[in-house]
């Protein structure tokens, strides 16, 4: 299969222009474009037109997600894949969203939306691409550098990682499990990330987080910082998960999506073995310092 990455991901939120004001000022994103609803952002070392939609809405949480394919002829493939599998699927007209060319549209076991799509605008990365400075000169707040991941919460694991093994071709890197062997969450990946997406057993359709890329534990404990300076609700601050080994710090949007600055993590192969962590040992796996679970983690979901 040839799906480049998770492109972007779409959040309802309460509050358009605070929202707004938090993703571009504090998050340090790139207001690109906007519509009736929603606003379009990018991170300074994404190439595409955006990789975060934001959309006025009454309740907080994740409208879809999305994965780009490398040539626009693979989403008839994937088309035939999926109904093959057993989802039903449909298309996007080009067009229905600012820069954006068709999509094709599913469903996945845990009931979120998740579409597939090739062409979207290109704007470049901040730095350009002919021998590019390391960083722009005008980063604001975190000074995000891409949308790496998310966490998204949802009963059927073992349904969601079949499709996105058997179906996506994607690897998993990462599980938690039970000791009957049920999965708590699950880690998969098709690029070199440790996650492109992954999923924690919970009520369908919700958000867990979404993952920003920061480079370095330098910037997480920034990211932190930035936080307690601006009234930012902290819940974890600067630590390391045990569960793909990055470095982390997490906090909530004003509309209550939690987010997380991320860095460092593992490097996976697709022929790695995928690494288990077992129940009794959830709270490292999570919280690998504090080696305890936080409540609110398991609880505030959008
Ligand atoms: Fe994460």
């Amino acid at each position: 299969m040839s799906i480049l990455r998770i492109g972007r991901i779409e959040l309802r939120v309460l509050d358009l222009k605070e929202s707004v004001d938090y993703y571009t000022r504090f998050m340090g994103l790139t207001e690109t474009g906007r519509d009736d609803n929603s606003v379009y952002l990018k991170a300074w070392d994404e190439y595409d037109h955006h990789s975060l939609v934001l959309t006025e809405a009454d309740s907080p949480g994740v409208d879809h997600v999305a994965f780009k394919v490398r040539h626009a002829e693979d989403l008839e493939d994937l088309n035939q894949r999926i109904n093959e599998w057993g989802l039903s699927t449909e298309w996007l007209a080009a067009g229905s969203r600012l820069a954006e060319g068709e999509a094709l549209v599913t469903t996945l076991p845990t009931g979120h939306r998740c579409e597939f799509y090739h062409q979207i605008e290109r704007i470049g990365i901040a730095v350009g691409n002919t021998n590019p400075e390391p960083w722009p000169d005008d980063l604001q707040g975190v000074g995000v550098q891409r949308f790496d991941h998310c966490l998204l919460v949802g009963n059927d694991l073992e349904g969601a990682t079949r499709f996105f093994v058997e179906v996506l071709d994607f690897h998993q890197s990462e599980r938690l499990i039970t000791a009957d062997g049920t999965m708590l969450a699950t880690f998969l990946h098709c690029t070199n990330k440790a996650h492109d997406i992954a999923f924690l057993k919970g009520p369908d359709t919700k958000l867990h987080h979404v993952g920003f890329y920061v480079g370095t534990w330098d910037n997480v404990l920034k990211a932190a910082d930035l936080q307690s300076r601006h009234g930012v609700r902290t819940e974890l601050t600067p630590s390391r998960h045990g569960l793909t080994r990055g470095l982390t710090t997490y906090f909530f949007d004003p509309s209550g999506n939690r987010n997380e600055a991320y860095s460092g993590g593992t490097f996976p192969y697709y022929d790695d073995e995928v690494v288990t962590w077992t129940e009794d040992q959830a709270g490292k796996a999570i919280f690998f310092h504090g080696r305890e679970m936080i409540e609110t983690f398991g609880e505030v979901f959008t």
